[in-house]
């Protein structure tokens, strides 16, 4: 077990980076964090500070000397980086696994390897694979996406049909993308677990997720769909993560069509988005259970504090014209506010989110978009 007052190293200062470091640091522990960015929101809390590529091994070997056990708050970190660091300290997750999440090429085949449905899909390495036969009858309406550090909608396109191929695959920077039929969504859900270095499981339970242009828009807790399905979706999740011998806390993002079921979209190697809410509305938040697996300490229970939940997220494109108007959120009785402290705001970038708690998911949501509107119209 890492003792509190122990450093944690921390590659990557985001949002998730930084309320994973006020989290460790109530636990008692110090935190040391990597982020070549000068501007990133965890550098105002962050016990240390080093500016640096996450490639440098000289800020990595100045991890090594200070730190127990490092974690990474997102996925793209060179698998390399975190190879050099795991043979010298505790690493959660680990190389192996982070190396197959971040690329989704490796992602899939892993996902399809091991037994799991993914959207059908197929790889597109060079132009000259644009020309497959097979390519031809399927995966159109289809989304091409970039193989590395796509995100929020970023490194995808949706492809009408063949002739648009070519297009989308330049405009994309002709890089290894995958080519995946565009489902038709009848919902998204995803699930949050936590593992521990000795197996022990916990999960949150499933969520309903809607995105807007490709980003989170709102999480919904509890998801409304059957109690079937819920099973499932847990079930995946957990025999991915005992697949992938992960140790920490993982996503699994789903897409749910009517008739053929469930699909794993995508894994996130990390505390996710649609979580937050856990924040608010659990005991034990998926901040907090990053932190226990990190350190060593059992896991924590997953009891909810409220039995529903809305997380909405706060996007740049608010303050357009301006700040925006708080004042509804800040008199909400039942609201949690997180802003990250970006220094700009623009569209698209995940700015803060607030958790409305309520008796129903459908309660959770009135308030959550009554106060939508409000902030819109500041
Ligand atoms: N094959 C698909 N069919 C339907 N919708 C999709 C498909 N792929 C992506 N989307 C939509 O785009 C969103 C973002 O795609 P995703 O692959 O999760 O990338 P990101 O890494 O940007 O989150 C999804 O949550 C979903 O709303
Ligand atoms: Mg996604």
């Amino acid at each position: 077990m890492i003792r509190p007052n122990s450093w944690l190293g921390l590659l990557g200062g985001g949002q998730l980076g930084k309320m994973f470091a006020m989290k460790a640091q109530q636990m008692g522990y110090r935190v040391m964090i990597v982020d070549p960015s000068e501007h990133a929101p965890a550098k105002g809390v962050a016990n240390l500070w080093l500016c640096a590529e996450y490639s440098d091994f000289s800020a990595l070997e100045k991890m090594v000397e200070r730190c127990d056990a490092v974690t990474t708050e997102f996925e793209n970190v060179p698998a390399q980086s975190l190879g050099f660091l795991e043979k010298k300290l505790i690493v959660s997750p680990g190389k192996s696994a982070v190396e197959i999440i971040q690329d989704r090429i490796l992602e899939k085949e892993f996902l399809r390897n091991n037994g799991f449905r993914t959207v059908p899909y197929t790889v597109l390495k060079n132009v000259q694979d644009l020309s497959r036969k097979e390519i031809l009858e399927d995966f159109f309406p289809g989304f091409l996406k970039v193989s590395k550090f796509g995100y929020d909608g970023k490194g995808q396109v949706k492809v009408r049909d063949k002739l648009n191929l070519e297009a989308s695959f330049k405009h994309l920077g002709q890089t290894p993308c995958v080519l995946e039929e565009a489902l038709e969504l009848h919902k998204e859900i995803s699930v949050v677990i936590g593992r521990s270095a000795d197996g022990q499981v916990v999960c949150y339970p499933v969520v309903e997720n809607k995105h807007e242009n490709g980003i989170l828009d709102i999480s919904v807790f509890p998801a409304d769909i059957s109690q079937k399905i819920k099973n499932q979706a847990t079930e995946i999740t957990i025999d991915l993560a005992e697949k992938l011998q992960y140790v920490g806390v993982l996503c699994v993002e789903f897409f749910l069509h009517r008739e053929r079921g469930l699909f794993v979209n995508e894994v996130a190697p990390r505390p996710h988005n649609s979580g937050h809410y856990t924040m608010d509305a659990f005991v034990v938040c998926q901040f907090e259970q990053q932190v226990r697996a990190l350190c060593r300490l059992p896991l924590g229970p997953v009891r909810p504090t409220s039995p529903s939940a809305v997380m909405v997220n706060i996007l740049g494109d608010l303050w357009q014209s301006g700040d925006p108007d708080w004042s509804k959120l800040l008199n909400s009785p039942a609201t949690h506010f997180h802003l990250y402290g970006k220094e700009h705001a623009r569209p698209g970038r995940k700015m803060g989110h607030y958790t409305v708690v309520a008796e129903t998911a459908i309660d959770a949501k009135k308030i959550a978009m009554e106060i939508k509107q409000t902030i819109i119209s500041g």
